[in-house]
Parts: structure tokens; sequence; C-alpha cells
């Protein structure tokens, strides 16, 4: 088979790299997707399933950071574009263990961009980088992220893509690489792996365990389902500028105890339990060191430019979402079995 494009997806089979991969595979039957993935703890196979005998699917186990094993993908597969999105991506993790945010995000990136750059001639290719909002810092309760706003990371999660994006930014620079990159909000959805908030907390309301509010709850995110950032990298990858960044947000603010307890009407509704029920799990535990205030994106120019915007409103991402996890708790078992449980521990005993 000729095909169009072999696109690499790296971090494929994670939280929203699968949901990429599935969207590319079945509607773009032209083009040849090849999800690589270390399959660190939050990468799983079960999460593509149902496009692993696509005839247009190959999944390759290799580590990024590992030179020979990307030059041996691109030399195999013959690739022409990248959608990079491999990372270590939680915060909580990279407070207690910066130095595998550095190898995966910033080197990991570095070997990726220099293979591109080595392999590919003339201008028919796209690297394209997946990032997070998270690059500007922390805002007050007024303003929102554009994408001029100065990069100013605080977190070892958030310092290690910022370098990655800049990174990304020298090669467009210096020798011409054709690069895109995204900035997306907080996302939601299935298929997330139970350490960040929104899983977290359905699955401790299921369990009826505590529900770990970090500080006073006032903190601020702008939450986007995960399909619709899906659709917006889509989107960037084939109409986006080449050297340019695009901001991906919902517009969609909440503080953590109003998500929270948004959270626990639901499933009291849901499970059938007495109203207020579940809120009485709500326990507020130290704060996160570093806790950024507040999120918020202006998505002005992906909107205007590119035509993308959200397909649904937060309430159906979030009864979507729910109703997912109610109904697929062996995907939940499995995960939260093993080396979840020393992780629950280790951070939020005695917190
Ligand atoms: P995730 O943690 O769910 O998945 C990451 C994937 O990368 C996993 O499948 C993991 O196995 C793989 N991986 C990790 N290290 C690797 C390595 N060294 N080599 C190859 N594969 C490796 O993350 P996610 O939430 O799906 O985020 C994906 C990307 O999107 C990340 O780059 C993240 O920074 C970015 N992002 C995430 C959010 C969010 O809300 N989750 C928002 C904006 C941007
Ligand atoms: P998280 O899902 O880890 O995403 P990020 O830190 O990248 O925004 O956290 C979202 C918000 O929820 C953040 O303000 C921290 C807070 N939080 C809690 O209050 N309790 C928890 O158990 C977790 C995981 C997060």
């Amino acid at each position: 088979m000729n095909w169009r494009k072999n696109i690499l997806i790296t971090g494929g089979a994670g939280f929203i790299g699968s949901h990429l991969v599935r969207l590319m595979v079945n509607k773009y039957p032209s083009y040849r997707i090849i999800c690589l993935d270390k399959l660190t703890y939050a990468g799983n196979l079960k999460n593509l399933t149902d496009v692993e005998n696509a005839p247009n699917y190959a999944f390759v186990k290799a580590d990024i950071v590992d030179a020979n094993a990307v030059e041996t993908v691109f030399n195999e597969y013959q690739i022409t574009d990248v959608i990079h999105l491999a990372a270590e991506s939680h915060v909580d993790r990279s407070i207690e263990g910066p130095m595998e945010f550095v190898m995966t995000n910033v080197v990991g990136t570095v070997n990726l961009l220099q293979k591109a750059k080595d392999f590919w001639k003339g201008d028919h290719h796209v690297f394209h980088h997946v990032s997070t909002d998270e690059v500007y810092g922390s805002l007050g309760n007024e303003g929102l992220f554009t994408e001029e706003t100065a990069y100013d990371p605080r977190s070892p999660y958030s310092a290690s893509k910022a370098s990655s994006d800049h990174f990304v930014n020298a090669f467009y620079h210096t020798y011409g690489l054709p690069i895109k990159i995204s900035n997306c909000s907080n996302n939601y959805g299935s298929h997330h792996f139970p350490e960040k908030l929104i899983p977290l907390m359905i699955n401790n309301i299921v369990h009826k365990k505590p529900l770990p509010v970090y500080g006073k709850g006032e903190n601020v995110r702008d939450w986007l389902w995960v399909n619709d950032h899906a659709s917006a990298i889509d989107t960037i990858f084939h109409k986006g500028r080449i050297g340019e960044s695009y901001n991906v947000g919902g517009l969609n603010e909440w503080t953590n105890i109003d998500l929270v307890r948004h959270l626990c009407r639901l499933l009291d509704n849901k499970l059938n339990r007495r109203a207020g029920e579940s809120e009485e799990l709500i326990t507020f535990v130290t704060d996160r060191a570093g806790h950024d205030l507040r999120y918020a994106i202006d998505a002005t120019k992906i909107e205007k430019e590119l035509g993308w915007k959200p397909s649904i409103t937060f309430e159906e991402g979030l009864e979507k979402t729910v109703d997912w996890y109610l109904e697929n708790t062996a995907w939940v078992d499995e995960i939260t079995s093993g080396s979840y449980r020393n992780y629950y521990e280790k951070m939020y005993q005695n917190r």
C-alpha cells in the first residue's frame, strides 16, 4: 500500500494519545498511523483495542529517549510527520521526582527533533508538538493566556514542557524544521488515568473513599473534553501555519471544590445515593507545593484562524465521562491494583 503519509504519534497509548490515534486511524484510511509508546504506568494498550486490527495502524513499543530506537522507527516506517504527545504528564509526580520529566519531556523531545531534521528533505512534513497551557505559569483572578503570554513555568512538569517547546521553536528557527505547537488546557474524558483530579474523584466517590481536595479547593482550571482536544490537534496538524503556536481551551473555568461537588451530585444521582452523601467524603488536605492558582485560555486564534471550537458543553462531556467510568470498571480495577496502590499511599497517606 502506498500511504499518503506515515504519521508517527508518540505517547499514543496514553490518555489523549489514544483518542487522537483512534480519530486519525478512522478518519484517514489513506494515512498509516504508527503509534510509538514506552508503555509506562500511564500507557495502556487496552486503550487502543478498537483500532489494533486496522490495516492503517501499527504499534511500536519504544522509548523516545533511545536515539537508536527512534532512528529505526523513522527508517522502517519512512516517517513523514510526527505528532508528539509522549511525556511524563503528572505535576504531583514531577514534584516527587523531576529527573524522569527532564529525560522524557526534554531529552526525548530533542531526540525526536534531531531524527526528523536528519530524515526529512523538502517541506512536505509536519512536526506537531503537543504541549500545555501550564508553560505560561499561573494567572490571578483576571485575564487569559494568549499565544503572546510570556513563558513562566513553575512546576518541574511545566518547566520540562516549556523547555521542550523552546527546543521545538529552536529547531524551526535554526534548521527550518516545519513545526507547529499547541498549548491546551486541562483535559477530561474516558481512559484518563485516575491520578488526575476528575478520574481520581470519580473512582473515590464510587468506592466511598475520602475525596482529597488540595488546600481550600479554590484553584481554577479550564476543562476541555479530550475528544475536542484531539479534533483541535487534527485541525492544527492539517490547517495550522508552520512555526506557529495555537492555544486550545474550553472557556470553561471551575474551582476544584465546585467541580468536586458537581461530580458528587452527578454520582449520587446515578448511583441512587442519598442527596449529599458523597459530599461528606470531601477532605481538605495539605496543598500541593507551588500550586498554580488559575489557568484560563484565550482560544480566539484557533477559532478565528482555523474554525475550531469545542463540540459539546462541559455538563454533557462530564456526564459521558462518568458513564464511561461506571461502565468500564474492569479498566479502572486493572490499573488501580498493583503499583497504583503504592503511588496512592505515598501521595495521600498523612497528607
Ligand atoms: P499520559 O500520561 O496519559 O500519557 C503519556 C503517554 O506517553 C503514555 O502512554 C506513556 O506510556 C508515554 N510515554 C511516557 N514516557 C515515554 C517515553 N520516554 N517514550 C515513549 N513513550 C512515553 O498523558 P496525557 O494526559 O495523554 O498527555 C499527552 C500529552 O499532552 C503530554 O505531552 C502532555 O504534556 C500534553 N497535555 C496534557 C494535558 C492534560 O490535561 N492531560 C493538557 C495539555 C497538554
Ligand atoms: P491535576 O488533574 O493533577 O491537573 P493539573 O495539576 O495539571 O492542573 O489537578 C487539577 C487540579 O486539582 C489542581 O489544581 C490540583 C487539584 N487536585 C486536588 O485538589 N486533589 C487531587 O487529588 C488532585 C490529583 C488534584
